[in-house]
């Protein structure tokens, strides 16, 4: 059984319905989710975790600081204690090409600072959307690809931590394909 937090940011409820949405898709059996508010989400969610996601609105092209703060300051105790848990990343925007696949790529690269293994997604969820550096919306989702990728995100963090974890190689994301 896999434990996955989905932790988010949210200043006006954009962020927090895609984190919504990447919690259903993670919530799989036998997986245990948290849908965890930036200001309730604490060292102990991020210990307790095997993969996480994390969302962020883009603020001025990157990671809002509320949630640079969090890494920096509420989870610090947790560093060198993350080493090869599994973390992916999502991001609401204000407007299209407004930053938000940097914020995805900033909330990476703190999760290989904390040692933890990331993983992008290549599936496109409709003509005109992918997830390659995790999931991102302009305001809330809107329209099925919007949802769709989001919950793909989710969907994809439960298969890794069931093969990578939990040792289950028939949830590969490629299993059929693989020679
Ligand atoms: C301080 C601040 C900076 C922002 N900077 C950007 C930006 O650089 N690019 C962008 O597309 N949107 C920007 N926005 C808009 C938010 O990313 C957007 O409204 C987002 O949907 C908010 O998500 P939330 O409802 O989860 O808080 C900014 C908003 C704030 C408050």
């Amino acid at each position: 059984m896999g434990r996955i937090p989905v932790v988010y940011y949210s200043k006006s409820g954009n962020t927090r319905r895609m984190a919504e949405l990447v919690a259903e898709g993670a919530n799989q059996p036998p997986h245990e989710i948290r849908l965890r508010e930036l200001a309730d989400a604490t060292a102990e969610d991020v210990l307790w975790a095997d993969g996480m996601a994390i969302g962020s609105p883009t603020w001025m092209g990157g990671v809002a600081w509320p949630m640079k703060r969090w890494w920096d300051e509420t989870i610090v105790k947790a560093w060198g204690k993350l080493d090869g848990k599994i973390g992916c990343a999502f991001s609401s925007e204000g407007g299209m090409s407004g930053g938000a696949e940097l914020t995805c790529l900033n909330l990476v690269t703190l999760m290989l600072n904390y040692g933890m293994l990331t993983f992008g997604v290549t599936d496109y969820v409709g003509k005109r959307t992918t997830l390659h550096y995790g999931p991102t919306c302009v305001r809330e989702p809107s329209g099925d690809e919007d949802c769709a990728a989001c919950r793909l995100l989710g969907q994809r963090l439960a298969q890794w931590v069931s093969v990578l974890v939990d040792g289950d190689h028939s949830r590969h994301p490629r299993q059929g394909e693989r020679p």
